[in-house]
């Protein structure tokens, strides 16, 4: 049962009153059900009980440190991608032994900063990239633990620009040359090979690319295992996806049905990396309407939310469900564009969207906005971006303070010149 509901027609989370959050917090601003974050964390270690495993949140959906220490809490780990992310995930407690960490840049300090902290393992993406973490850690004087990401050109039937596991993709290894790039890895003097990883893309609906990549991959560990490298770590990456709309992607235990017996007849200890799957429906984005607006050809409904808070419908053309924070009887529905105040044509929330009579000043939800929605808004149109909130029961708490304008130019200097 979703905790996002309606209670005398007002929408709720958890047992906290949302129009009560935007009237003491203001708008936009996201908000997030503590307890749908630990459901669903706990749904994956509960469906994955049978395999050793652990849980690699792929922290890059939602970095906030509230949500990496309540998942630190309950035994996850995190999959990072920059040092900035490592910084995060350590000062949440995330224990450095549950951080793997990929990317196609990694950069020296980064690499450094991973080592000295004493990660589990670093999935590397390239040729050049393993002799650079090579001479890396030789001169920390330390053996860097790697799994190759390999490309298993599996097609996740998804979004172009959220597949990553085809050929084409500039992610990871191509199959072919991957066990010469483990022959190379195991010579290597300052380089130990513990793993092997893959990641076809992500909002994936369906099980079979799962099974198709992860049964290449598992012949892949056997030949790998033939030739005497110790692959004791098997990174299946994330990507499950999850209903916006009327999408049905698996649920979690139906996934991990599915695979498991594919990852224990390899007996590795399993790395899962979901980022979207645990944080996506476990959070809306809240925002008043401004104006509603009629030309001749459209109705639109201004709100206080832009493509800088919220960039999924622009850039994907994805679709977010979005709701009245107060229904009202006897509303006559119109097809409306739900647009942002931010100068681009490309600013919306949805296009076509038929939504019961809008009035100025009203609020409304955006839905399924917990993934890849704070973690990549801007200050765009020097929009300072938005609070995020946790609730949890009746209570709530700010655990990101909306931007000021004075932040917004923080960082900046006059020159001099
Ligand atoms: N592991 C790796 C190596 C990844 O690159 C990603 C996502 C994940 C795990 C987590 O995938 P998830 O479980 O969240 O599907 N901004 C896009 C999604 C980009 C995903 C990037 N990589 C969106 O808003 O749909």
């Amino acid at each position: 049962m979703s905790l996002f509901y309606y209670k005398g027609g007002r929408l709720y989370c958890e047992s906290v009153s949302v129009e009560s959050v935007a009237d003491t917090i203001g708008t936009p601003v996201y908000l997030y059900s503590r307890e749908t974050l630990k459901s669903s964390f706990a749904e994956y270690q509960e469906a994955f009980s049978e395999v050793p495993h652990l849980i690699a949140y792929a922290m890059k959906a939602n970095a906030n440190t509230a949500i990496l220490q309540l998942f630190a809490h309950e035994g996850g780990g995190a999959d990072i991608v920059s040092e900035g992310e490592l910084y995060a995930a350590m000062k949440a407690g995330v224990e450095p032994q549950k951080i793997v960490f990929a990317g196609v840049g990694k950069r020296q300090p980064e690499m450094a900063a991973a080592l000295k902290a004493g990660i589990l393992m670093f999935n590397v993406e390239s040729k050049q990239e393993l002799d650079v973490l090579n001479a890396v850690a030789g001169r920390l004087g330390v053996k860097a633990p790697v799994a190759l990401r390999v490309n298993p050109d599996v097609n996740p039937k998804t979004h172009h620009y959220i597949s990553t596991g085809l050929k084409k993709s500039k992610f990871g290894i191509a199959m072919e040359g991957a066990l010469s790039q483990y022959q190379k890895a195991a010579r290597l003097p300052h380089i130990r090979v513990v793993g092997i990883h893959s990641h076809i893309g992500s909002q994936l609906t369906q099980v079979k690319p799962f099974i198709d990549a992860l049964t290449r991959i598992s012949h892949l560990i056997g030949k790998l295992k033939a030739m005497g490298l110790p692959i004791s770590h098997w990174d299946i990456g994330g990507g499950l996806g999850i209903t916006y709309n009327e999408e049905t992607p698996p649920k979690i235990t139906d996934l991990a049905a599915a695979i498991s017996p594919l990852l224990k007849k390899i007996g590795c200890t399993v790395i899962l990396e979901p980022g979207r799957s645990l944080v996506g429906n476990a959070g809306i984005l809240v925002t008043r309407v401004i104006y509603t607006k009629e030309t001749t050809e459209k109705r639109f409904v201004v709100v206080d939310a832009g493509m800088n808070d919220l960039i999924r419908p622009s850039l994907y053309e994805a679709y977010h469900d979005i709701v009245p924070v107060t229904k009202r009887r006897r509303r006559r529905s119109y097809v409306v564009d739900v647009v942002g105040p931010v100068c681009e044509s490309g600013d919306f929330l949805a296009k076509e969207r038929a939504l019961p009579s809008i009035q100025p000043d009203e609020l409304l939800a955006v839905k399924s906005a917990g993934a890849y929605g704070f973690a990549m808004a801007s200050c765009y149109n020097s929009r300072p971006r938005p609070a995020e909130v946790m609730a949890s029961g009746a209570k709530y708490t700010v655990i990101r303070e909306r931007e000021s304008i004075e932040d917004l130019i923080r960082l900046e200097r006059m020159p001099t010149f």
